[in-house]
């Protein structure tokens, strides 16, 4: 009797055993969809990191394999191989490395990741979507490649804040306002693009006041004012702002040049599109450039 009430137990508990491995991986499963979305539409890491033919497109096939330099005044910068290869991209780094680089900019040998990734607002990335990216990082195609080192000729801060040892959890997408906020500021870093900034640092008072320039193969292309300002969106409707971010297509007909990340934003959901209309029209009316 004891015999059978012990095989009993143990079978009750490889069921339960069985049970948690079947939610484990429908859990790994969620995740990876989640960060296959994000890296798609609204994060696009690539929109930096994956390389641009000589018109600018995006390509594709070689995506995340370390991105054409960003050249500013202060910097010149190569965005990183962070595809899986061992060699040359991000493969033999841990998954705890990888979150405390992505939001924290501090490589696992303790070195600063420097500017232009918006650390600012990746700093405010939900766990469950920085562990999204990171599955999504970890099935990419492997590609060796070193990009130049970058060169900075202004010292870098000794971090971008305090090391983050809070859980941090995304808005509800009820609140419509704070969501699509979300959406604009730690995911997609809009806000980054978008808000001008005073020595290298977005002003968040002037928050989507536009007046950035961002050089490239398409020549020099300014970020426009995404708020409610006569010079701004006041005057479009819905369907306008959500052509120009998906479509890269201004209300006056005219195309959007990079790195405006439109490649990407077509792929955005609907509800997440609307939250971050509804956001934008929530900002300050500013004039462009604040
Ligand atoms: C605006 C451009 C930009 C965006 C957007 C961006 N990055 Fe970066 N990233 C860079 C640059 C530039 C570097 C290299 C900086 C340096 O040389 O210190 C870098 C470095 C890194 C590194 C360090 C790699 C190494 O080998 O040292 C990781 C990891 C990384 N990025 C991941 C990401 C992820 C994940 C995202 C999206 C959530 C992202 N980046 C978005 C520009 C960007
Ligand atoms: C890497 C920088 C960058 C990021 C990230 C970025 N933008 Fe842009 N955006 C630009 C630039 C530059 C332009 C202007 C392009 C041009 O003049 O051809 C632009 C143009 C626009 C326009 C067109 C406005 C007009 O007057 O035509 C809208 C709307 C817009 N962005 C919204 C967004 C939203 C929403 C996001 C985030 C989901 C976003 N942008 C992310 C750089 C960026």
């Amino acid at each position: 009797m004891r015999q059978l009430h012990a095989a009993g137990v143990s079978l009750l508990a490889a069921a339960v055993l069985q049970l948690t491995m079947v939610a484990d991986a429908r859990g790994a499963d969620q995740r990876l969809e989640r960060g296959r979305y994000l890296m798609t539409s609204l994060a696009a890491c690539g929109n930096c990191h994956t390389p641009r033919g000589p018109d600018g497109a995006s390509q594709f096939d070689r995506e995340l394999s370390g991105g054409p330099p960003v050249k500013e005044a202060p910097f010149d910068a190569y965005p990183s191989n962070i595809t899986p290869d061992t060699k040359s991209g991000i493969g033999r780094w841990t998954h705890a490395q990888l979150k405390r680089a992505i939001r924290e900019g501090i490589r696992p040998d303790g070195s600063l990741i420097g500017p232009p990734m918006p650390f600012g607002f990746y700093r405010g990335m939900a766990d469950a979507d920085l562990e999204a990216i990171i599955a999504y990082l970890g099935q990419v195609k492997p590609i060796d490649n070193v990009p130049p080192k970058s060169v900075y000729r202004i010292p870098l801060p000794p971090a971008y804040g305090p090391p983050i040892k809070k859980p941090i959890k995304a808005p509800s997408p009820n609140d419509v306002v704070a969501y699509g906020g979300y959406l604009a500021g730690p995911v997609a870093h809009c806000m980054e693009c978008h808000t001008p900034m005073v020595k290298g640092q977005v002003d968040l008072n002037k928050a989507g006041a536009g007046g950035n320039p961002f050089n490239g193969p398409w020549g020099t292309a300014v970020s426009r004012n995404l708020t409610p300002h006569e010079s701004g969106l006041k005057n479009w409707s819905d369907a306008e702002i959500e052509k120009a971010i998906r479509e890269g297509v201004s209300r006056d007909g005219s195309r959007l040049k990079p790195p405006m990340g439109y490649e990407y934003y077509k792929s955005m959901k609907p509800e997440d599109m609307k939250a971050i209309i509804t956001y934008l029209r929530s900002l300050k009316p500013l004039p462009m450039g604040g």
